[in-house]
């Protein structure tokens, strides 16, 4: 980062301060205002982190209003068009795209990693069947840092790396075994010889009882739908993985606190809600009416897969999920009339003053669901298939803060407005 040459003038209490204002390779400067407290006894106040930069990184830039998304600068387009999952994972832990060489290497290790520990499996014995797939990601990823103590020491780099591979490769495994185990089938071993994404889509859909049928379509897709999945700036998830990080928590406890805040509808559970709600309104001639709902300010009712806090544009991630929609349903021959439904109701609300005042586009999860059912996925491991993605930009946003050397413990402070000092009151005196 540069010290730029503007300064923030601050006026507190009569008095005046000034603050550097500091610049990155790109995008809004910062007011650092790490001495403001010490200056002026006062904190800033920002619920939400709506105007606050929580860190430096060199991973993911955003520009919201133009619909930008670059990983270590590259266009999420044009890696969605000529990249893997595997080269992207690569490209954010280290930060440049890589050699083929290193791209092979990169990609045995982390299939070699594929396997869960044999007792993790009994692990899922003791969930009900009808458990949300998140419900499981959180307490077997949870439960990871139980069987891998030989890498859970963050200050040790190998570890660090151990743990970041273990991460990655597993993901897949404990998503497909959730799916498995929410419908009685038997639990597929990870099979070597197939892509990280067609391992996944075997272990997902196949039986013990024949070979898989792997549609060279559908890896592609699905494999884009990771691409796309990977990381974002410091979303909410990624934001909580960082502050549990933060502590000094180990790798496997962190990532499991991104899967739990990744759940949320507002966040990584809207791909679910989004087709829920898609399928609940129907036929095209019922949208004006949920439009109406979104509109109302007494009615709680949101677009799912809609609004965006960074994208005021187009989520261009969006755009690469409405095209490869067109391609799953011709190479699966599926003409589900839900993505007609979507199409018209992006249709009628960009055309609506309400979202345009307010800037609501399609973001991710408005699409994403859609090809996912599409590919025979329920909607309840729609946020599971975010979380195995998003995992890669977790991995990679943790390494960058754990390796970060002005890096301290996450510890914000708040408005105090409750009551103010006063004695205790005995029982019978109240
Ligand atoms: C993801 O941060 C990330 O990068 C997240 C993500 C990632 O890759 O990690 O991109 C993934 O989480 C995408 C977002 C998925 N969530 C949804 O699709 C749920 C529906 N969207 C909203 O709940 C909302 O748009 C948020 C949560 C995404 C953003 O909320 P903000 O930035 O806090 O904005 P807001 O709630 O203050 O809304 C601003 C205004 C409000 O109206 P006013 O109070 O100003 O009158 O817009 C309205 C909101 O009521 N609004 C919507 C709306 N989203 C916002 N109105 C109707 N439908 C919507 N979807």
């Amino acid at each position: 980062m540069l010290v730029s040459e503007n300064k923030a003038t601050l006026t507190v209490g009569g008095k005046e301060r000034t603050y550097d204002v500091l610049s990155g390779s790109c995008g809004p400067d910062v007011i650092d205002i790490r001495k403001l407290y010490g200056d002026t006894g006062c904190f800033t106040y920002d619920p939400g982190y709506k105007s606050t930069a929580s860190c430096e990184s060199a991973l993911t830039y955003i520009d919201g209003e133009q619909g930008v998304l670059l990983h270590r600068g590259y266009p999420i387009g044009q890696l969605a068009e000529h990249s893997s999952f595997m080269e992207v994972a690569y490209l954010l832990l280290n930060g440049e795209l890589p050699s083929q060489q290193e791209l092979d290497e990169f990609t045995w290790t982390i299939t070699r990693h594929t396997m869960l520990h044999e007792q993790l499996a009994t692990f899922y014995r003791g969930f009900r069947r009808d458990a949300h797939p998140m419900a499981i990601m959180c307490g077997v990823v949870g439960a990871l840092s139980a069987f891998y103590h030989d890498s859970t020491d963050i200050s040790d780099p190998e570890h660090r790396i151990i743990s970041s591979h273990r991460l990655i490769a597993k993901m897949p495994t404990i998503a497909a075994m959730a799916y498995k185990y929410s419908i009685g089938q038997p639990f597929l071993y990870p099979d070597n010889s197939l892509s990280y994404t067609g391992n996944f889509l075997r272990m997902t859909f196949g039986v013990p009882a024949e070979e898989y049928d792997l549609h060279p379509a559908v890896e592609k897709a699905v494999d884009r739908i990771f691409i796309l999945h990977a990381d974002h700036e410091q979303n909410a998830s990624t934001s909580t993985v960082r502050l549990a990080g933060s502590s000094g928590a180990n790798p496997f406890a962190c990532i499991a606190a991104g899967i739990a805040c990744l759940w949320g509808p507002a966040h990584g559970g809207a791909n679910e809600a989004a087709l829920n709600m898609l399928r609940e309104i129907g036929t095209p001639d019922r949208i004006q009416h949920y439009i109406d709902r979104a509109k109302d300010k007494n009615d709680p009712f949101r677009l799912m897969g809609f609004g965006h806090r960074v994208y005021k544009n187009y989520d261009p991630r969006a755009t690469v999920m409405q095209k490869t929609v067109r391609e799953v349903f011709d190479a699966l021959k599926v003409d589900d009339p839900v993505f007609e439904t979507a199409l018209r109701l992006e249709e009628i609300a960009l055309n609506d003053d309400y979202f345009r005042e307010k800037k609501l586009f399609p973001n991710v999860d408005f699409y994403s669901g859609i090809i996912l059912s599409a590919i025979g996925f329920p909607t309840t491991m729609f946020t599971a298939l975010f979380a195995l993605a998003r995992t890669v930009g977790w991995v990679a946003q943790w390494n960058e803060m754990i390796s970060d050397p002005d890096q301290v413990i996450g510890r914000p402070r708040q408005l105090y407005t409750g009551p103010t000092e006063r004695d205790y009151v005995p029982i019978g005196s109240r």
